[in-house]
């Protein structure tokens, strides 16, 4: 499966998030936990390079617990600020504002000892389309949307929502883009519907999970569709169709009508809680080397 990646509107939107980041103190970033590292573009470390960074891992009701609190300290050892949040239900989501607070604490220090008291600190929010950046803002915002900043017609400003003395949100998300040098990120998007339905193949899709899914989470279909899970993801794809009742004429299984409830079962979370990529720890693999070196010589 060959993925590409359309928009050239992304640079009109890249130029004004270099311009509204001028405006801010604290970046706060939306992952899909499902897909961490995939649903976020690493340019936005050259944009909000000297910035407060938040990293959320959003949607992570649909991601695996353990794998999610391994990302966490994946990030935190990166020196971001990490929350996990379920912007749908709003679990989590009052927690970042103490984020907001320890991500911002040097500035708020700083401001302090110039004098500048009760500055609220501005917020931006960025991420991925689809990652929930709408979501999220409505449920943290709550009531308190009450805008603030330039009257529109007077000035062309930006809007802020106040959300409570310490933190002003602009109201505008920022839109970042995937990156597509790695046609695996490609595929991670697609199985979590971030990629056009019309460029995707969705029974190519669904074999690609399975198979993702038979290697990783061995007897999750099995139980999910009360099926034998097959080496062979066309054979598993097939007992779905069976046990589904997807038939064409003549008798057939019905691939393609299969691929469709598996995809989208997988996307809404019915199959069960799915990370589909997982941290790598470097700096503590090469300890555990070296570790493992001193073992040998003093044996
Ligand atoms: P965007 O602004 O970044 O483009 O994303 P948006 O908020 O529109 O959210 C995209 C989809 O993701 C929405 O679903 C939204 O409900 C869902 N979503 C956002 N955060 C979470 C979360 O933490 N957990 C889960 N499970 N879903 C989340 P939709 O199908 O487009 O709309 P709807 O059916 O929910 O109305």
């Amino acid at each position: 499966m060959h993925f590409q990646w359309y928009p050239g509107h992304m640079t009109k939107a890249k130029r004004m998030m270099q311009e509204d980041i001028k405006l801010i103190d604290v970046v706060i970033e939306l992952v899909d936990a499902r897909i961490p590292l995939s649903s976020k573009n690493p340019d936005i470390d050259q944009i909000a390079k000297n910035k407060s960074r938040i990293i959320l891992l959003n949607k992570h009701d649909l991601a695996s617990q353990q794998q999610t609190n391994a990302w966490k300290t994946w990030f935190e050892e990166k020196g971001f600020f990490v929350a996990l949040v379920n912007s749908k239900s709003g679990a989590g989501v009052k927690h970042v504002h103490e984020v907001i607070q320890l991500a911002c604490k040097e500035k708020i220090e700083r401001d302090r000892k110039r004098g500048i008291i009760n500055r609220p600190v501005r917020a931006m929010v960025v991420g991925i389309p689809n990652v929930g950046k709408s979501t999220f803002i409505n449920s943290f915002a709550g009531r308190a949307c009450a805008k603030t900043g330039n009257k529109p017609g007077v000035t062309k400003g930006k809007q802020w929502i106040r959300l409570n003395k310490n933190v002003e949100l602009l109201d505008t998300p920022g839109i970042l883009w995937p990156k597509f040098e790695d046609q695996m990120v490609g595929l991670r998007l697609a199985f979590i519907g971030s990629i056009k339905e019309e460029i995707l193949n969705i029974t190519e899709l669904s074999l690609e999970l399975i198979k993702f899914l038979q290697e990783h989470y061995k007897g999750m279909l099995a139980t999910k569709y009360e099926i034998e899970e097959s080496g062979d993801p066309v054979a598993t794809l097939t007992n779905i169709a069976a046990k589904r009742g997807c038939k064409q004429k003549g008798d057939l299984p019905d691939l393609d009508k299969a691929a469709a409830i598996l995809v989208d079962d997988f996307r809404n979370g019915r199959i069960g809680r799915v990370t589909l990529e997982f941290p790598v720890f470097e700096e503590k693999e090469k300890t555990d080397d070296v570790v493992e070196e001193v073992k040998e010589e003093n044996k």
